[in-house]
């Protein structure tokens, strides 16, 4: 059996959530204090020693960084319970312990711990650079939308799949400098605009959530975190393009070094993201998707998705912590 075609247990599903709600709950001590490196550093130890639980041989492929920046979940890192010993499900794992570092020092909305999981080799390698991107939900005919046509016709041809006017759609992006001339394209084009002060996963995946009024997601932001949403466009639908934007040489020779072949290369969700997928993500400060987290003394209230691609359930899990009978591990 090749090495991307092992079977991957559908309970590692449930696993995961609590790894991100470890990470979630040591967050939310830090909301609204002002230190985003102590909020990530804190979501960052959590979610290591939940790993350290979870039937896994797995390797970190998107994570904080290299080996010699970063003390834990460096890319390449060896997690689970099956890390040192061997044995278990060599799965690959994509990291984001505090997606949304600003928005929790601040206390602001949206902040989130996300975790997604994959068959080896399963996962694009892709370097800490921005990439631009683009996505739409699910149930529209494919290449509806491409990187490679221009906002107008984005627009007009998502308008005619939708059956409506381009004014009735909405247009989700980062609130950046660099999306200025997006911002105007779309104005002049009739549409309307969300934008998000951080937290591009959670923007993503709002195309797929007909609750949160979000037709279209565009701009750049993280490619990790570009990874991490086309997982969860994977199992919960929808189309997704992401492109690396390279600024310099170095970079794209980084890049090649981490198996990116063509530097000019769409990537389509499948490339990002394949075989089977695993995706979990627990609120710590509230969005539009996620519930923060709630917490009283000795008590916590978390709130947390679990998708897989294979099956394409979607579970939204209430986690209620009892900090007294909580293993050590997992009490922030
Ligand atoms: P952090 O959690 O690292 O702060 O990232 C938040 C985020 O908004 C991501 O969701 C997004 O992909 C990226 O930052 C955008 O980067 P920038 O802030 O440089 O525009």
């Amino acid at each position: 059996m090749a090495e991307s075609q092992v079977h991957v247990d559908r309970n590692l599903a449930l696993e995961l959530v609590r790894v991100t709600e470890a990470a979630a709950l040591a967050a939310s001590r830090w909301m609204g204090r002002g230190d985003k490196n102590a909020a990530d550093g804190a979501a960052v130890e959590a979610m290591r020693k939940a790993f350290d639980t979870v039937a896994i041989s797995g390797t970190v492929v998107i994570g904080e960084g290299e080996m010699d920046e970063a003390p834990m979940l460096y890319i390449g890192e060896k997690v689970g319970l099956y890390a040192k010993a061997g044995g278990g499900p060599e799965v690959d794992i994509a990291v984001d312990p505090l997606e949304g570092t600003t928005i929790t020092a601040k206390g602001g909305p949206n902040a989130m711990a996300v975790v997604a999981l994959a068959q080896k080799g399963g996962f694009l390698h892709a370097p800490d650079i921005y990439m631009e991107k683009l996505a739409v939900g699910p149930g529209l005919p494919p290449g509806v939308v491409s990187l490679e046509a221009g906002v107008e016709e984005n627009l007009r041809e998502l308008a005619k799949a939708k059956k409506c006017d381009i004014s009735d759609l909405v247009v989700c992006l980062l609130d950046r400098d660099r999306h200025k001339e997006i911002i105007k394209r779309c104005r002049a084009a009739g549409a309307r605009i969300m934008m998000i002060p951080d937290g591009d996963v959670s923007g993503v995946v709002a195309v797929s959530q007909p609750e949160t009024g979000v037709d279209i997601y565009m701009g750049s932001g993280g490619a990790p975190e570009g990874v991490l949403a086309a997982a969860a466009l994977r199992c919960i639908g929808g189309q997704m393009q992401g492109k690396l934007l390279f600024e310099n040489d170095e970079q794209i020779s980084r890049a090649r070094e981490m198996g990116v072949t063509d530097p000019n290369r769409i990537y389509g969700l499948e490339d990002m993201a394949s075989g089977e997928v695993m995706f979990a993500a627990t609120g710590v400060t509230t969005g539009p998707m996620l519930q923060g987290v709630r917490r009283s003394a000795g008590f916590a209230i978390t709130h947390s998705i679990v998708m897989r691609s294979k099956s394409g359930t979607v579970r939204y899990v209430e986690g209620h912590h009892n900090f007294a009978l909580k293993p050590a591990a997992f009490i922030a």
